[in-house]
């Protein structure tokens, strides 16, 4: 692989600005977008005047852990436009996120707006290793999903040479891979996976490819997957974050340099760690959820949106600005099993320790009287599918998962292709336990 740290000449100047120059420059957006959110914004003026605070009470960075919080539920109680700060007619786009139930997920954009989007994803792709001029192949979906537009309006901004495939269609992915040699791929991890799968099915050498630079997001992925997917192609796998209520992909990316976490683009957002039970607001260092405040967005001003993805705050290292640790999971994807909390990246690193598994799998959670019991669903590796190599590999995954993760889990290992593909976002929890 190849360095492709960018030039720090390269870099915009806040990138590597001093503390105190950062937090100069979040404390003044933080007053204007609490007084945009209050000035505009039903819900936010109901909400200060019932907790008994005004902007103008802001006098530092940590008076923020006065203001009330804002949930998706907010959004969902407010659909379609109700959160909206500035009139329809100034929103020229929009995008959702499907959720499982009941209503979309509505988010809006100004003008202003889309050109911070794209400057942010820009420095997200510049920070991963892409260069102006280089290719870049887009792979996420297209649509009210924000990764595919919001992927595409940067790396146009960037400079780069843009080819917006979307998902799906995998042989034709591998095709214009092949045929357009681009160095840089902008997928889900478990949709890389997809196309890794492909290369090998088509008896193509995926180290033999274009691509320098993967950029992966949109769901969580282990260090594990990472060194996977770097020596399937031999390029850099770097992770990118985001979501559509704060803005969509390129509120946090890793560098290149230093894979270290993400740094959080904290000139545009305001991060904080809360415990999530009590909402107390946490050291840096500490394990918590994610809480947002846009601190330059017109449309759609969050103060303080609870994100519910697990994870702690670190100091920068390649930037000034601070690091989120790779996300461990989401509090909604958290499975309790007898009492020990679970999440499915757990799983993926015992999975990927395995050479006789592939890298897919999905857990399946279920009720046996009143015990919670959880199934994992795996795959032989193509070499290593015989029924007896099924049976042991089964057996050292159930082993691993008990020792390391310290849960009792049934594990099926399934000849190659049995677990469902993901096109997007995989699925990686099939809840079957009854409701209520
Ligand atoms: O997934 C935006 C995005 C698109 C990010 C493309 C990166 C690349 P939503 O559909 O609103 O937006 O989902 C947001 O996805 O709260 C996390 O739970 C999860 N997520 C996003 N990026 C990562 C990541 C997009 N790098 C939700 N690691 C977030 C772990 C991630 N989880």
């Amino acid at each position: 692989m190849r360095d492709l740290t960018p030039p720090r000449d390269s870099l915009d100047r806040i990138e590597i600005a001093s503390r105190d120059e950062i937090a100069a420059l979040q404390l003044s957006r933080l007053k204007w977008s609490l007084q945009h959110a209050y000035d505009n914004v039903p819900m936010y003026r109901d909400r200060c005047k019932a907790a008994g605070v005004h902007p103008d009470d802001l006098t530092s960075l940590s008076d923020l852990a006065r203001f009330p919080f804002t949930h998706k539920a907010d959004l969902r109680d407010n659909y379609p436009f109700g959160l909206f700060a500035v009139p329809r007619e100034q929103i020229v786009r929009i995008h959702a996120s499907s959720g499982t139930t009941g209503k979309p997920t509505v988010v809006g954009y100004t003008r202003a707006d889309i050109e911070n989007w794209a400057d942010l994803v820009a420095r997200s792709m510049r920070a991963s290793g892409t260069r102006p001029g280089d290719l870049a192949h887009i792979a996420y979906g297209y649509g009210l999903f924000t990764g595919g537009l919001g992927a595409h309006y940067g790396a146009e901004r960037l400079g780069c040479t843009v080819v917006p495939v979307s998902g799906g269609m995998t042989e034709r992915q591998v095709t214009l891979i092949e045929d357009f040699r681009p160095t840089t791929i902008m997928v889900t991890p478990s949709y890389m996976l997809n196309i890794l799968e492909q290369y090998r099915a088509a008896g193509m050498d995926p180290r033999a490819s274009s691509l320098e630079v993967g950029i992966f997001g949109a769901e969580p992925w282990t260090n594990a997957m990472r060194a996977e997917v770097e020596s399937a192609f031999d390029m850099h796998a770097v992770d990118i974050y985001g979501l559509s209520e704060i803005m969509g992909p390129g509120v946090a990316n890793e560098c290149v340099e230093t894979k270290d976490g993400l740094h959080i683009w904290e000139d545009h957002f305001y991060p904080e760690i809360i415990n999530p039970e009590t909402g107390d607001v946490l050291p840096d260092g500490e394990m918590g959820e994610l809480v947002f405040t846009t601190l330059t967005k017109q449309g759609l001003p969050m103060i303080r949106y609870r994100t519910r993805d697990l994870t702690r705050l670190l100091p920068g290292t390649a930037r000034s600005m601070r690091r989120m640790e790779k996300i461990t999971g989401r509090s909604d994807d958290m499975i309790i099993l007898r009492g020990v909390n679970v999440f499915p990246t757990q799983v993926e690193e015992q999975v990927l320790t395995l050479p006789a598994l592939a890298p897919h799998f999905q857990i399946v959670l279920t009720r046996d009287g009143r015990m919670d019991a959880m199934t994992v669903l795996a795959e032989a590796a193509p070499d290593a599918a015989s029924d007896a190599a099924r049976a042991a590999s089964a057996e050292a995954l159930r082993l691993r998962i008990k020792e390391v993760i310290g849960v009792t889990a049934a594990v099926e290992v399934g000849t190659p292709g049995t677990v469902e593909r993901s096109q997007g976002k995989a699925r990686r929890v099939i809840d079957q336990r009854p409701r209520g």
